[in-house]
């Protein structure tokens, strides 16, 4: 099936009560992993590159890299830009054969996003290409930015439905208390996301696909096997996966993951290379890792996405 954008996806999730899984990709085997579960599971899935993955892998190698899985398999796949800086950098993913991009100018003022996020909407529309945008903004590293803890403010609702007629943004996404990385809530505290902003927003804007950024589980057998395998991972804590399940269930549309595919491949390759020291073969434990990444993506798109035999 061709690479497709996310405006026939987010349409029928929306209808359907379920969202599609954004997953960042950085090289091969994330690749592999993610759409091997997607195609078994009859699945439409959102791979997405952020500025440090077009650094660390190359634009045409990530692209091609795709495409190889768009010959590979029988899904809808979208290709995205996770977290555009700028308009240059939404400009040469448009250019160069995404099917959608996020301008991220939240952490900019309104108005500024506003005028960014307009420019980028101009382009890509031009293009056949759709833009997420984003306001609010979360706690947590993305790319170098850190949004310290207490600068992250949650999305105005009051502001959603000016900024997207404003802008002509597909999509948009809010802060309701996710945050990037595997450290999002304190330990010994009760992760709580404000639903209620969530509900304020969709009523503002009917029908209008939202995103969940910040939306990994952290799924404490990987922080164990990480330990338990000579790392030293402190307490780390992700929004429940019934939390996720539920948003999916409202306007959610949209989850982004991308730590949870870190740390499923990093307890992998820990518990490989511990247990077979004398191995030194990339393709020894590059395989379980990328198994490892599989069944994390199998489990995310039947127990929290709901996407399957969506295709
Ligand atoms: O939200 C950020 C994503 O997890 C991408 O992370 O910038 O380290 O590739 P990265
Ligand atoms: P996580 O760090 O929770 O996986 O969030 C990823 C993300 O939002 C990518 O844009
Ligand atoms: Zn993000």
């Amino acid at each position: 099936m061709a690479l497709v954008t996310t405006k026939e996806m987010f349409k029928k999730a929306y209808e359907g009560h379920y969202a599609i899984g954004a997953f960042n990709v950085n090289n091969m085997e994330i690749v592999q992993g993610i759409t091997e579960a997607a195609n078994e599971l009859r699945s439409p899935v959102i791979l997405q590159v952020s500025k440090g993955a077009r650094a660390y892998a190359n634009h045409t190698y990530l692209v091609k890299l795709v495409e190889a899985a768009i010959h590979e398999t029988d899904i809808p796949i979208a290709l995205h830009l996770d977290h555009g800086p700028d308009f240059e950098t939404c400009k040469s993913c448009i250019d160069g054969g995404f099917t959608s991009v996020m301008i991220d100018f939240s952490s900019h003022p309104y108005e500024e996003n506003i005028k960014e996020t307009k420019r980028v909407v101009e382009y890509a529309h031009a293009h056949g290409v759709v833009v997420e945008a984003e306001l609010g903004t979360l706690a947590g590293v993305e790319d170098e930015v850190k949004v310290e803890e207490g600068m992250s403010s949650y999305t105005r609702p009051e502001e959603v439905q000016d900024f997207a007629e404003r802008t002509g943004c597909d999509s948009l996404a809010i802060a309701i208390g996710t945050s990037h990385g595997a450290y999002k809530f304190k330990p010994g505290t009760k992760p709580q996301l404000r639903f209620d902003i969530l509900e304020e927003v969709s009523k503002r804007l009917p029908g209008f696909p939202i995103v969940l950024h910040g939306a990994s589980s952290v799924p404490q057998e990987f922080v164990k096997l990480i330990n338990q395998y000579g790392g030293a991972m402190p307490d780390a804590i992700g929004v429940p996966e019934e939390m996720l399940a539920q948003a999916a269930k409202m306007a959610v549309c949209k989850i982004n993951i991308d730590s949870d595919i870190r740390l499923a491949m990093t307890a992998s390759i820990r518990q490989y290379l511990t247990e077979h020291p004398a191995d030194f073969d990339p393709r020894q434990y590059l395989k379980p890792a990328r198994q490892a990444v599989k069944d994390m993506v199998h489990h995310k798109i039947v127990d929290v996405l709901g996407s399957n035999d969506k295709a």
